[in-house]
């Protein structure tokens, strides 16, 4: 355990960890069954197109979830993407900028502009009283993104939307397993996406699902996620390949059998971590509403650069130098990344709260690869350096010592 300043790897201290901890290493249930699946799957040589194992996971998370129809997808992208066509968006769709850059994507391949939103500081998510003057008479939606796992505002949003006449999809990318007022996120709006991507706490390896409660929009996604087609031969929609294969399917059915595990191990991580950054200024945990379901995914620090006497970016070069890997989610926002950057023209992006947070957040490692003793470590780094930032020998760390490191070769999801 590291003990002063000095000790800091930035400062020529050996780095806290030899394995490099990253966010978002994947749950892995119960190996043994998940062979046994494959095995299966394998045996009766069905490995896609709407196969058993696919049918019995759409089933048992339609069954979680309380909701009519869950659509299972090759991943969450071509979720959204066959979502947003099923409910017929087009022209421009208002969407957080403080999201994965899919939420933006999703629109833009299918030649639907993207309108970016600032969102709410506390929560994190879409802020409802600025969607309204967003609005143009090319409007068609409203994408709303549950940020970290907590949820929207979904009757604001829900008011917006109905007198707006606008259609209504969320992406709950982040919010598998969550509730708001005990009813499961993936019951509000027209539809909601899930992504089931390995980083995420309950993975497909890939995949993803539309949920919905519409059963007429439910029957245009499962056409689209085929192609079209409503029977051999018979193709009576454009379409795309969404399909989940039965490999993932097997991983995402073993996974459920570990879900309470996985939620036990994030919600343990997020309480060792409130308890030990307690107290240390300028840094502030994201913190979940626990009378609600919670997946506990995201461990979210918030630094205020004022408080702390280091930036953000610092405190990350700081715990980059011990080998924790510590990402800038959602750095630098969707509207600085091409092609909304361009698209832009130089002009005032007017997402305040964006921008600031886009500076400010750090997600920290958790999930089952993370254990106690890291979680205590990790924070130790978080104290000392703050410490030492505060201290009269700062001028020390601000003076060039600290090298950005290059990202690694990880998606940022
Ligand atoms: C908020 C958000 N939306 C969409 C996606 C896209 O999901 P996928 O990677 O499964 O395509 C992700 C994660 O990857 C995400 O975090």
């Amino acid at each position: 355990m590291k003990q002063t300043p000095d000790d800091l790897a930035i400062f020529g201290g050996d780095p806290a960890f030899r394995e490099k901890l990253h966010v978002g290493r994947p749950n892995i249930g119960d190996r043994q069954r998940l062979l046994t699946r494959i095995n299966d799957l394998l045996d009766r040589k069905w490995l896609t197109n709407n196969g058993p194992y696919v049918r019995e996971l759409e089933q048992r998370l339609a069954a979680m979830i309380g909701v009519r129809h869950c659509i299972a997808t090759g991943n969450g992208t071509v979720a959204l993407e066959i979502a947003g066509r099923a409910l017929g968006l087009k022209g421009e769709v208002i969407v957080p900028a403080m999201t994965f850059i899919a939420t933006a994507h999703a629109l833009q391949w299918q030649g639907i502009t993207p309108v970016f939103c600032d969102i709410d500081p506390t929560s994190h998510n879409i802020d409802p009283a600025r969607i309204e003057r967003l609005i143009t008479p090319r409007t068609t939606g409203i994408v709303g993104v549950h940020v970290w796992g907590r949820p929207c505002d979904v009757e604001a949003l829900a008011k917006i939307a109905q007198r707006q006449n606008l259609k209504l999809l969320y992406d709950a990318a982040h919010a598998f397993a969550c509730s708001y007022k005990g009813r499961m996120i993936g019951n509000f709006g027209d539809a909601e996406v899930f992504s089931f991507h390995a980083t995420k706490f309950f993975n497909t390896l890939e995949g993803g699902a539309v949920v919905t409660n519409n059963d007429e929009l439910a029957s245009k996604v499962r056409l689209m996620r085929n192609f079209g087609f409503a029977d051999y031969d018979d193709v009576v929609s454009v379409g795309t390949n969404g399909k989940m294969n039965e490999v993932s399917a097997a991983m995402g059915l073993t996974s459920l059998e570990s879900l309470d595990r996985f939620i036990a191990i994030n919600y343990r991580n997020y309480k060792q971590y409130r308890q030990e950054l307690e107290g240390i200024p300028g840094v502030q945990l994201v913190t979940y509403d626990e009378a609600e379901r919670c997946n506990y995914q995201h461990i979210i620090l918030e630094v205020n650069p004022t408080t702390a006497g280091l930036s953000r970016d610092r405190l990350k070069d700081i715990l980059w130098a011990e080998n924790v890997l510590a990402r800038r989610y959602f750095y630098p926002g969707c509207h600085r990344m091409e092609p909304y950057r361009s698209d832009m023209a130089g002009a005032e992006p007017g997402l305040p709260e964006t921008e600031r947070l886009a500076t400010q957040l750090l997600s920290l490692p958790t999930g089952t690869a993370i254990g106690s003793n890291q979680i205590r470590q990790i924070c130790q780094i978080i104290r000392l350096a703050i410490a030492y930032s505060q201290s009269a020998e700062r001028q020390r760390m601000f003076a060039g010592c600290i090298q950005p490191t290059p990202l690694p070769d990880q998606k940022s999801s």
